[in-house]
Formats: structure tokens, sequence, C-alpha cells
């Protein structure tokens, strides 16, 4: 049916009262994510509908300063354990550990991120002591000019996309069945790319081009090398981020109380890390099991085999390797 003269000037005129920002969002291509809510495909990726107005500001506005130490990451990667390790490196000469913040503050207050927490309005941004940490789920190519072009540093913590993709299952399975897809129709949508702030391979790769690309710029590190080794990453980091353990530290066990106090351990059974965070969210929601190779309990060998083979055709020839146990 032909739309009316008059309903065509309607939509022109509420178009024209939309502000560029509404116009260019309601513009791009939509899908639903598996927690049932829109993901909008921006500059290449799935943005969430509650991130996609401040990624598009933070790519716009944010103004990097050397000093600035970015973490980034794919959702479920590990994010909330580099934050608290990130925060208390930085801030272990500022406080006693025994009373670091991160003993009474969620990381994710601690380190907020670009997309949900700072835009709008930017003003924790301006007022954050320097160096200022903080967060972001966008894939590099997005990041803004300033990020890199200044001095700043940026550590990536990636995860083998089987563990990924589980955490990510159990993470909207606490949701009401009725808002969230099954795990076959997750599964399939993850391998499509069709998740938030996927596709996953293109994800990973830009941050692992990246730091092969600038070593000094960009750390790239693997959740599964830290379950494995966390004194040896611990240190890694502190040197990368500028702020070294001097011998003296080390011989105190520094090191070791640092990577225990970030532990899982430790920060699941704190009681700053539990109770509600988002609407339908609770901060335990963020400490599950913490387990390298749990998509074992899980996934059928087909799904298994399906995702392997996909992973192996993504990152062929980068030189880019997982441990998935
Ligand atoms: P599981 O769901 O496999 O248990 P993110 O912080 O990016 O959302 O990632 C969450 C995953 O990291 C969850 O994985 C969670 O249990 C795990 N995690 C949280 N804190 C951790 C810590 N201190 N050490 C190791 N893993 C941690």
């Amino acid at each position: 049916m032909e739309k009316s003269n008059n309903t065509v000037a309607h939509q022109e005129k509420v178009e024209e009262l939309e502000s560029p920002l509404e116009l260019l969002i309601k513009n791009l291509p939509k899908e639903r994510n598996f927690d049932g809510k829109t993901i909008y495909f921006y500059r290449g990726f799935w943005c969430p509908e509650m991130a996609i107005r401040g990624m598009i500001a933070f790519g716009k506005h944010f103004q990097a300063q050397d000093t600035d130490l970015i973490l980034t990451s794919n959702p479920k990667s590990g994010t909330t354990w580099l934050k608290a390790l990130m925060f208390t490196i930085v801030t272990r000469t500022r406080y006693p550990l025994t009373e670091n913040p991160v003993l009474f503050t969620n990381p994710h207050m601690l380190v907020p991120s670009f997309e949900y927490n700072l835009y709008n309005p930017s003003l924790y941004v301006e007022g954050n002591r320097d160096p200022r940490i903080l967060s972001t789920h966008a894939p590099y190519d997005v990041l803004p000019t300033s990020i890199k072009d200044s001095k700043c540093r940026i550590v990536y913590i990636c995860r083998n996309p089987l563990d990924q993709f589980m955490s990510n299952w159990h993470f909207f399975a606490k949701l009401p069945s009725e808002t969230h897809s099954s795990i076959d129709e997750t599964f399939n949508r993850f391998c499509s790319g069709i998740v938030f702030f996927g596709p996953f391979w293109d994800h990973i790769l830009g941050y692992w081009k990246a730091s092969q690309e600038k070593p000094d710029k960009v750390l790239f590190l693997k959740y599964e090398d830290l379950k494995e080794d966390i004194v040896f990453h611990t240190k890694l980091l502190a040197e990368f981020l500028g702020f070294p353990f001097s011998v003296e530290e080390e011989r105190h066990g520094v090191v070791e109380e640092v990577s225990r106090l970030c532990s899982f351990e430790n920060l699941k059974d704190l009681d700053i890390n539990k109770g509600p965070i988002l609407p339908g969210r609770d901060k335990s929601d963020f400490f599950r099991k913490a387990k390298v190779g749990d998509w074992s309990n899980y996934l059928t060998p087909s799904m298994v085999e399906q995702m392997k083979k996909l992973i192996q055709e993504k990152i062929e020839g980068s030189g880019l390797t997982f441990k998935f146990s």
C-alpha cells in the first residue's frame, strides 16, 4: 500500500525533529542479541543498545592522555580480573595492600567503561586520578585516534572462544528464559559473528595485529596464560604499565600478594562483589567458575568441531594460537 502524502510529510517532520545521533542509530542495521535485546551494526561490529550512544560519544569526544591506561576486551574474557589487577598494581604504593580499594569497591566501579559508564557524562574521566585507568569493549579499529596516536598504553585480555562463549551463555542464561535464546541458537549466532562486540574473531585479531606491530603500545594477554602463571603475568603487566615491582618488593612477596588479592577465590567472596549492579544483574554474575576448558561440560562434540574449524579458518596465518584446556 502506498503511503499518503500526509504520512510521508509527518514522517519527514518527525525525522527533522530527531537529533542526528538518534537518526544515525535508527538507520543502523539491527539484529537481536541472544539476550533478546537489540544490537546495532556500527563501524563493523555489533554494539548493544545499552552501549551504542556511549560508544559513539566515546569515539567522537574522548581525548587520550599519554599517561592513560586502557583495558580492552571481548566481554566474558576476564575483564573484571584485569580491572582488579591493573588498579591494584597502579595504586599499590598509594594504599597498603590490606586497605586497597579493590577490597571495598567492585572492580567495575574502580575502572569504568567508556561506553557503559562514562559517556555521558564524561565528568568521571576528567576527575579520575592520574594515571586514568579506563576500559572498553570497542574493537581496535573503532578506538578514537587520540588513543592510537598518544603514548597511552592498551592492555587486551583475550580468552579462548569456546570458554568465552560458555561464559556468555551462562551470563545470559541467568535471565528469565523467555528473554534469551536456546544454547543452540546462541551458539549459531556466536559462530556467525552476531554477538555483542563481535564478530569475536575480528575483535581478537584487531588487537592481536596491533600488539604485533606495536608491542610497546598494546599488550596482548591470554586468560589461560594468566591462569597458568599469574605471578609471572602480574610482573609482566606491571612492567608494561610503567609500574614495575622493585627488587625489594619482589623479595617481600608483593607480586604474590597482589596476585592473591585479585584472585577469583578472593574477589568472589567479598561483599562488595555481591548484590545488584544493573536491573536483573548481580555483581556475583561476573564471578562464576573461572575454569579453563569448562566448555567441555556443555558443548556437543559437533559444536566443538564446528567452532574449532571456524577459529582455525579465521586465525590461519596470523600466528595466534589458543589453549582450550
Ligand atoms: P566464567 O563464566 O567462565 O566463570 P568478564 O569479567 O570479562 O565479564 O569475564 C567473566 C569471566 O571471568 C567469568 O568466567 C568469571 O568467572 C571470570 N573471572 C572473574 N574474576 C576472575 C578472577 N579474579 N580470576 C579469574 N577469572 C575471573
